[in-house]
């Protein structure tokens, strides 16, 4: 007869709610059984933990074992409950004293039938919220990397099950803390420059545009005109991370089975491109299990969808959510979690499917019904939550590497230069709105982005001829917005809301 609990936590969205597992030894007929709504490999534990406490010379024992997951109404997925459960087992049995308060650590490990422990995949999530309730953890040796994030946390390692027969083994591991923010550190890898692009000046400059203002941007232009490589340039143009949307950025790859930042401690600004052809799951989250999608991976950071109309049509669609409330619902079976995805959009496309409409020489193949069914396959209210839309011309030769492309190179802003000026844009938005002019809703756009009298003509002018629906005006408003806060200028004139309506091309 015996009983003892060990703490660890399942994963439910962004939130790792706390399990208790507890480990009841009774007298009756030799069983061991798993209760609380184990997963499949959650059950398979069983036989991990039988084969690893023989081979660790532990004495496995007789009679009934149950072991409840605690809160049973709570779904347990992974291998991470391994560790608890051994231990459980081997605390209620009394062969072993982990030298840790148990009220007060949490366990987490996956076996291999020798004792030998193997990473948690998403345990970052796990130790931000143990680090909340000043609670210490012990894990496998292996996970330690991804744990820099985390401090004023105590951490224990342990590689060997056998580990635990000896209290004290698992000393409190000491770890190198990283000077300043997680994200300030990722300013320090090299970022492509924006001078490495010739010629597309107006594209460049919507590029520091989007940035500044946090706006979406939908590059229309031929073949090998320099979108992706445009696109590219996005994150470095971003202030770095601040500390708490690192850990959000990390806790969100680790959830998602990331190994980018693991081992490093570093978060970069994310800078996802998924292929057209990726499912609305990977796109959107969901899945096997829940997980989080591309579109919550690039949280904080850049999405950049080449070749936008190839996305499947529901792909496009299900954008629109997270586009509106930079956040997006994931539903399974009998799961529903929700998880932050306030991304940059920039989307690519080619004019048409051969990629040469407007164009003289070689001239396009495409009949107009072709373009027309190609370029509708980008749904009206999507573009209207795209803020910049841009058409690029092809680039000459002259542009790409005659003289005159060397004297402009030289003139036009490259990264360091452009990211000081996005920089003073965003801190003037902060203090006048705290929120970035992407975000600002129909009333606010009113308020916040009032034109002078040269500035509300041009644009009633052109609404008139042009026929921009209200929403279409609150958009060019707001980046004629982020256009004056990059000069630094209070009022938004005439020249500014000209700027803005440049980048705009209506279908
Ligand atoms: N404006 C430019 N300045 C310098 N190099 C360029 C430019 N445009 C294209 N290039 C060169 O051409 C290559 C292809 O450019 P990129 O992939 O950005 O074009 P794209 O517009 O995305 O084409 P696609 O429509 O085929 O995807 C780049 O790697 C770069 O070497
Ligand atoms: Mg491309």
């Amino acid at each position: 007869m015996g009983f003892a609990q060990i703490l660890s936590r399942a994963e439910s969205g962004l939130v790792a709610p706390l399990v208790r597992v507890e480990v009841h030894l009774g007298s009756g007929l030799p069983t061991f059984n798993i209760v609380g709504l184990p997963a499949p490999v959650v059950r398979e534990s069983k036989e991990r933990v039988r084969a690893a406490l023989a081979h660790c010379g532990f004495e496995f024992p007789a009679g009934r074992i149950t072991i409840n997951l605690a809160p049973a109404d709570l779904p347990k997925e992974g291998g991470r409950f391994d560790l608890p459960i051994a231990l459980g087992i081997l605390v209620a049995s009394g062969q072993a004293d982990p030298g840790c308060d148990l009220a007060t650590t949490e366990f987490y490990g996956e076996l291999g039938l020798t004792g030998d422990l193997k990473p948690v995949p998403g345990l970052l999530l796990a130790a931000l919220h143990a680090q909340r309730q000043g609670h210490g953890l012990v894990v496998p040796a292996c996970n330690l990397p991804e744990l820099r994030l985390v401090d004023g946390c105590e951490v224990r390692t342990i590689r060997q099950l056998a580990e635990l027969a000896d209290r004290g083994r698992l000393a409190v591991q000491v770890r190198e803390n990283e000077a300043g923010s997680p994200g300030e550190n990722s300013a320090k890898a090299p970022a492509p420059d924006l001078a490495d692009v010739r010629g597309q000046w107006q594209a460049k400059r919507a590029l520091v545009i989007a940035a500044a203002g946090g706006h979406g941007l939908l590059m229309c232009g031929p073949p090998g005109s320099g979108k992706s490589m445009l696109a590219q340039r996005l994150p470095g143009l971003l202030p770095p991370l601040s500390h708490d949307e690192a850990l959000e950025v990390a806790a969100i790859a680790s959830l998602a089975r990331e190994r980018s930042c693991a081992g490093t401690g570093l978060v970069a600004r994310p800078f996802r491109a998924p292929h057209h052809t990726a499912s609305a799951h990977a796109i959107v989250g969901g899945g096997e299990s829940v997980r989080p999608g591309e579109v919550s991976l690039a949280h904080h950071g850049v999405l950049f969808l080449d070749e936008l109309p190839e996305f499947d049509r529901r792909v496009l669609e299900a954008l629109r959510e997270p586009m509106e409330s930079g956040e997006v619902s994931v539903v399974r079976a009998n799961q529903r979690a929700r998880f932050p995805a306030r991304f940059q959009l920039v989307a690519a496309m080619n004019p048409c499917p051969c990629g040469r409409a407007g164009q003289v020489r070689p001239p396009c193949k495409c009949g107009p019904r072709r373009v027309e069914g190609y370029r509708s396959r980008i749904s009206g209210p999507l573009l209207d939550r795209i803020d910049l839309q841009l058409a690029l011309p092809a680039v000459d030769a002259e542009a790409l590497m005659g003289q005159a492309a060397t004297q402009r190179r030289a003139e036009s802003p490259g990264t360091a230069e452009a990211l000081q000026q996005v920089r003073k844009a965003r801190e003037i938005q902060q203090q006048r709105q705290g929120c970035c002019n992407a975000r600002l809703g129909p009333q606010e756009t009113l308020s916040r982005c009032h034109a002078d009298t040269g500035g509300m003509q041009l644009l009633r002018r052109a609404a008139e001829q042009i026929g921009y629906s209200a929403r279409s005006q609150h958009r060019i408003l707001r980046v004629a917005r982020s256009i004056a806060d990059l000069e630094g200028s209070n009022d938004i004139h005439a020249d500014h809301v000209a700027e803005a309506l440049a980048m705009r091309w209506e279908q």
